[in-house]
């Protein structure tokens, strides 16, 4: 009998696992560097032509945010952008968009660096527990300006301008970083930020801002000092390649078993993912600027531990744990960022998955047997997670959510499929009720 609710269109990937992963597999820009980089964008006032841009969907939303706010925005080719900030309005960000993003914190430093005041909404993004903006607010206030939280707004308001100071971060932010880098760049005099995050995507920020005119040093490592600049002109700059895209790749080959390369990469960015899959007993080959993961899907159980970087990247310890059910022994994944990023081990779990979480620590005990389930993507990475455990599991699996995929993998299920996955996308109609 139909129940009251109208039916709803969903979209999912389905899987049959079991298939061989061979070939090359071209890796995007990085999108935690574009992200930072667009709303940087605003401190130029001026032309800014970004190239390598990932075509994911917190991209496509920052640049819509920009636009909605007064800037030009126009694609050149599929990766190219050309974005004019001489007419960005201050403070009209759409609420409804900036709360679907946790990068929407970085138009507070842009819009603070710019006019000296700001006002945007609460960010959204993956939810890994409490995501405090404390550390922002922090900096914010060393450099001059008064916040406020209102009716879920953050206010900003620098009513004598901003000048340079000296500030320690208590843990290495990367938001945090990004937003003294945005908020200084302009400031008066020298900020010093100290216990910096040394990301790669800090260093493509800095890179980018001094190509515009600003005076940034030490950015990768824990100390930055920013000299601000009267002003900054427009520039083109290409983004680096996403290592976590990379990473994410090179999982999905080591469990899936096969032979596939990841191009256009920079090596020494994979090093912490190279080494615990090296361990793990995949093959890894290292070129220039490509990796090849040989894997006959013959894997050992290993120790992570998440820290910032150079440590092993937090956004990798999911498809680190997909993959782990399937190697022999036991491994243990502790989190030392984020204080509940285990969501997707659930979803582990319904494919047949050892898996026991007890705080910031997994234990997974690999070698049971894993079998196709519906599934859905929790979180981004939770979501990756998901796809290369279907990958390598016996039998179908259907994984819904997907649109939180698609804010950081551009494409994925056809740059899998040229791999000799079986997957496709489809889209069903369902009744509310029944979506898991
Ligand atoms: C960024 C990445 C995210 C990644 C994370 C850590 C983007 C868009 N997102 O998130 O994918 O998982 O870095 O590599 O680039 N903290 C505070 N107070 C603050 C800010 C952060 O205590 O004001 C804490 C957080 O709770 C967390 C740690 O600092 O424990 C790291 O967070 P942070 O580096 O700021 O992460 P994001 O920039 O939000």
């Amino acid at each position: 009998m139909a129940d009251n609710f109208e039916s709803v269109a969903i979209d999912r990937i389905i899987i049959n696992g079991g298939k061989k992963l061979y070939g090359d597999v071209y890796i995007e820009g990085m999108k935690n560097a574009a992200l930072p980089i667009i709303f940087a964008t605003i401190l130029t006032k001026s032309k800014c032509v970004i190239e390598n841009l990932p075509s994911v969907s917190d991209v496509i939303l920052s640049l819509r945010i920009l636009k909605d706010m007064g800037a030009s925005v126009k694609y050149i080719d599929d990766t190219t952008v050309e974005i004019d900030t001489e007419n960005f309005e201050y403070g009209t960000a759409p609420y409804d968009l900036v709360s679907k993003m946790r990068a929407s914190t970085y138009l507070l430093g842009a819009e603070i660096g710019r006019f000296q005041k700001a006002k945007v909404g609460w960010p959204g993004g993956c939810d890994f527990g409490v995501r405090p903006i404390d550390l922002h607010i922090k900096g914010f206030e060393a450099l001059g300006a008064k916040v406020s939280i209102e009716s879920g707004y953050i206010n900003a308001l620098a009513e004598n301008g901003l000048i340079g100071n000296q500030i320690y971060f208590d843990v290495a932010s990367v938001g945090a970083t990004v937003n003294v880098m945005l908020a200084s760049v302009l400031a008066e005099g020298l900020t010093v930020i100290e216990n910096a995050a040394r990301e790669p995507h800090i260093v493509d920020l800095a890179n980018f801002f001094n190509t515009c005119g600003a005076n940034i040093t030490g950015a990768g490592t824990s100390v930055i000092k920013i000299r601000g600049v009267k002003k900054l002109h427009g520039c083109t700059y290409t983004i680096i390649p996403d290592m976590i895209e990379a990473g994410t790749f090179m999982v999905a080959a080591a469990a899936a078993g096969g032979k596939v390369t990841i191009k256009n990469i920079i090596p020494k960015h994979m090093e912490t993912v190279s080494t615990k899959l090296a361990e793990m007993g995949v093959d890894i080959e290292e070129y220039d600027d490509a990796i090849t993961v040989i894997s006959d899907q013959k894997m050992n159980g290993v120790t992570i531990k998440t820290l910032p970087y150079p440590g092993f990247p937090t956004d990798m310890h999911p498809q680190f744990s997909a993959a782990l059910c399937f190697a022999d022994g036991i491994s243990v994944v502790s989190e030392g960022i984020w204080e509940n990023r285990f969501k997707y081990t659930d979803e582990l779990r319904k494919m047949g998955a050892n898996i026991m979480v007890e705080g910031k620590t997994a234990t997974i005990t690999g070698g049971f047997k894993m079998t196709g389930a519906r599934v859905k993507a929790v979180d981004l990475r939770g979501g990756a997670a998901v796809i290369i455990a279907a990958l390598a599991a016996e039998g179908t699996s259907e994984i819904t959510g997907i649109e939180i995929i698609e804010r950081g993998y551009h494409d994925i299920v056809n740059k899998l499929a040229a791999l000799g996955a079986d997957i496709h996308k489809d889209r069903v109609a369902v009744s509310p009720l029944n979506i898991v």
